[in-house]
C-alpha cells in the first residue's frame, strides 16, 4: 500500500503539469488562461494560432496520462503493486491535470489526460476512443462536442471490448466511468454554448469566457 500511494502521489504531480501553460510560456506565447475560453487545454491553445504549440499540449498532456499508467503496467508486479493500480495511477494523473497543485487548482478539463490514461490501460481502446473524437471533429468542427461524446462512448467501448474478462476490470471501469463523468462536467460551460448555438468551431476565433 505505501508503494501504491507513493505511485498515486507521483502520478497526480505529474498530471499536475500544465503542459498548455509551460508549451506557450517555452514558445513565447500568450497564457491560454488569459483569452478564449482560457481552458489550460490544446483546443484553446490552438486559438493562439500556433498548431505546433497546440499538437505539443495535446502529446504532453496526453504523456502525462498514459506514462505513469504503463509504468505499473510494466513494473507494477515488481512494485508489488496490485492491477486496479493502473486504474488508481490513470485517475490520479487525470485529476492532477483538473486539480493542479501547481497553478492553483484550476486545471483543464482533461481530454487529453484520459485519453492517455486510456491509451495505457488498453491501446485497443485509446484507439477507439481518439478514432471517434477524430471522426466527431471532422463531421462537427467543434472539440467539445467530440470530446464529450468519445467521453461517453469510453466506457461503452470498454464494456463491450469484452473488459469483463479483465482481472479487477471493475477498477478500470470504475475509473473510465468516473473520468467521463468528470470530463462532461468540467464542459457544461460548452454544453451551454452548444445548446445556444454559440460554440466555436476550430479555425474559429472566440469571445465567450468559459
Ligand atoms: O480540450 C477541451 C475541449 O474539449 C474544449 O476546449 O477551450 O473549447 O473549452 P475549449
Amino acid at each position: 500500500t505505501v508503494y501504491l500511494l507513493v505511485a498515486v502521489l507521483l502520478a497526480y504531480l505529474l498530471g499536475s503539469v500544465p503542459f498548455a501553460v509551460v508549451v506557450s510560456r517555452l514558445l513565447g506565447l500568450r497564457d491560454p488562461r488569459s483569452f478564449g475560453s482560457g481552458n489550460p487545454g490544446a483546443t484553446n491553445v490552438l486559438r493562439s494560432g500556433s498548431k505546433l504549440a497546440a499538437a505539443l499540449t495535446l502529446l504532453l498532456d496526453a504523456a502525462k496520462g498514459w506514462l505513469p499508467v504503463a509504468l505499473v503496467g510494466w513494473f507494477g508486479g515488481r512494485w508489488g503493486l496490485w492491477d486496479g493500480a493502473q486504474a488508481a495511477v490513470g485517475l490520479a494523473a487525470f485529476a492532477g491535470h483538473l486539480w493542479p497543485i501547481f497553478i492553483r487548482f484550476k486545471g483543464g478539463k482533461g481530454v487529453a489526460t484520459a485519453l492517455g490514461v486510456l491509451l495505457g490501460l488498453s491501446p485497443w481502446l485509446g484507439l477507439a476512443v481518439a478514432l471517434t473524437w477524430v471522426i466527431a471533429l471532422a463531421l462537427s468542427r467543434m472539440s467539445s462536442l467530440s470530446s464529450m461524446v468519445a467521453a461517453v462512448l469510453a466506457p461503452v467501448y470498454y464494456l463491450l471490448g469484452g473488459g469483463a474478462a479483465w482481472p479487477y476490470d471493475r477498477m478500470v471501469l470504475l475509473a473510465i466511468g468516473v473520468m467521463a463523468v468528470l470530463l462532461l462536467y468540467r464542459h457544461r460551460a460548452n454544453m451551454a454554448r452548444l445548446l445556444a448555438g454559440q460554440e466555436p468551431r476550430i479555425g474559429q476565433s472566440k469571445t465567450a469566457a468559459a
